[in-house]
């Protein structure tokens, strides 16, 4: 079992890695649940694997009620946040009590949202079972659902008790969508750790194949950096936490020319977004061109898209730019943008012309 420990003074808790461990999750959760039962929220894609977590809590002597939520995410809104907090009630839930989710960032981040104002505040845990989850949004606190207006403008940092990931539970996620994951991992070794990158570019067709050591290896390394981003900077305040928005500016602007749907999903507008990133930072001249060239190979050999083209995304650059402009990092007229000066030396900027940026956005789709 491999332990990370996000340190948030009182709010801190621990990351527990270990393949197999849904089904020894019982053991672990056993002591936090002091008797009460542990209500379980879960997606409709995630049958067998609650089993095994139901299973594994009742040997453990802890009983476990499921909800089980429409997958997707449209499930991040307004309703399914009434129907979650009025089921919760009903199970007699107290601030005391700890909630599970089971699931991807969809159900983390709508459970955690949830349980930061129900009783003005009960626990959480997570399980995450997407790649995206377990190396990118059960760690941290972030919590959110969707509105009218946006994506996660409606939420709250909510520390969850503990986070447990079971790399095994990767085994039945479509490729696609281990893919998707994926970019967040790269995202780590770009933003600032270049031997991690490197580590990335040798072993990622193992991890693609199943490889547990690579899938643990990657994981591991992946939440080590993410909690040392959030302990430096948790509610994003000082600009340390910002680097983990690397590609996702340009990702966001491809997810919103693609309707945020399965044209293009996050992780997959987040690699090209990385991939524009590095680009524009070499068109600059503020990065080695060399170095743009081996992120977008890096990220073509796994699949993922290296660009606006292989996005599937023709619009031109003040389109693009224009749906930047929506974007919540905006800050008074400026768009803060991370750069790269090379390989894990990225640095978020607040002067970039945007004007510029459509017109490289231009000569991409020339
Ligand atoms: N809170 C944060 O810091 C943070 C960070 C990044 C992303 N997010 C949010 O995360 C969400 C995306 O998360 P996601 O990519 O995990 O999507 P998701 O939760 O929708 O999961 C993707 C799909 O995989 C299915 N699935 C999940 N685990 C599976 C498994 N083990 N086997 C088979 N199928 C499985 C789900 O049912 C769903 O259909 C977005 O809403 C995004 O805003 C939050
Ligand atoms: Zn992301």
């Amino acid at each position: 079992m491999t332990t990370i420990s996000v340190a948030l003074g009182a709010r801190s808790y621990d990351v527990r890695i270990e393949p197999g461990l849904l089904a020894r999750a019982g053991e672990v959760l056993a002591p936090l649940s002091r008797g009460r039962p542990m209500p379980i929220v879960t997606d409709t894609n995630l049958a067998a694997h609650c089993e095994t977590l139901v299973a594994s809590l009742a040997a453990a002597g802890v009983s476990a009620p499921v909800l089980t939520l429409p997958a997707g995410e449209s499930t991040k809104s307004w309703a399914q946040l009434e129907a979650l907090t009025d089921w919760l009630l009903a199970q007699g839930v107290v601030r005391s009590d700890h909630v599970i989710a089971l699931g991807g960032g969809v159900i983390g981040d709508l459970v955690g949202f949830a349980t930061s104002i129900l009783k003005r505040g009960c626990n959480f845990v997570q399980i995450p079972t997407t790649l995206l989850a377990q190396v990118d949004s059960s760690v941290g606190g972030k919590t959110a659902i969707n509105s009218k207006a946006g994506k996660n403008l409606i939420g709250a940092f909510h520390q969850p008790a503990v986070v447990l990931i079971d790399p095994q539970v990767l085994d039945t996620l479509p490729q696609r969508e281990l893919r998707a994951g994926y970019a967040e991992v790269a995202k780590y070794g770009l933003i600032d750790d270049a031997g991690f990158f490197a580590w990335c570019e040798g072993n990622a067709a193992a991890l693609f194949a199943g490889d547990p050591q690579a899938r643990a290896h990657a994981i591991g390394h992946s939440v080590a950096a993410k909690a040392r981003i959030v302990a430096a900077d948790e509610r994003e305040t000082t600009g340390t936490r910002a680097l983990l928005n690397l590609g996702h500016t340009f990702g966001h602007a491809l997810e919103a020319e693609t309707g945020f749907s399965d044209k293009l999903l996050h992780g997959e507008a987040v690699a090209a977004g990385m991939a524009l990133a590095f680009a524009f930072s070499a068109e600059q001249g503020l990065c080695p061109a060399e170095d743009a060239a081996r992120v977008a190979a890096h990220l073509r050999a796994v699949g993922l898209p290296d660009g606006l083209a292989a996005a599937g995304v023709t619009a031109d650059g003040a389109t693009l730019v224009g749906h930047m402009l929506h974007d919540k990092k905006m800050e008074g007229s400026t768009l803060p943008f991370l750069l790269a000066r090379a390989i894990g030396r990225t640095y978020l900027d607040k002067t970039v012309d945007l004007e510029k940026v459509a017109a490289f956005l231009d000569g991409q789709t020339a």
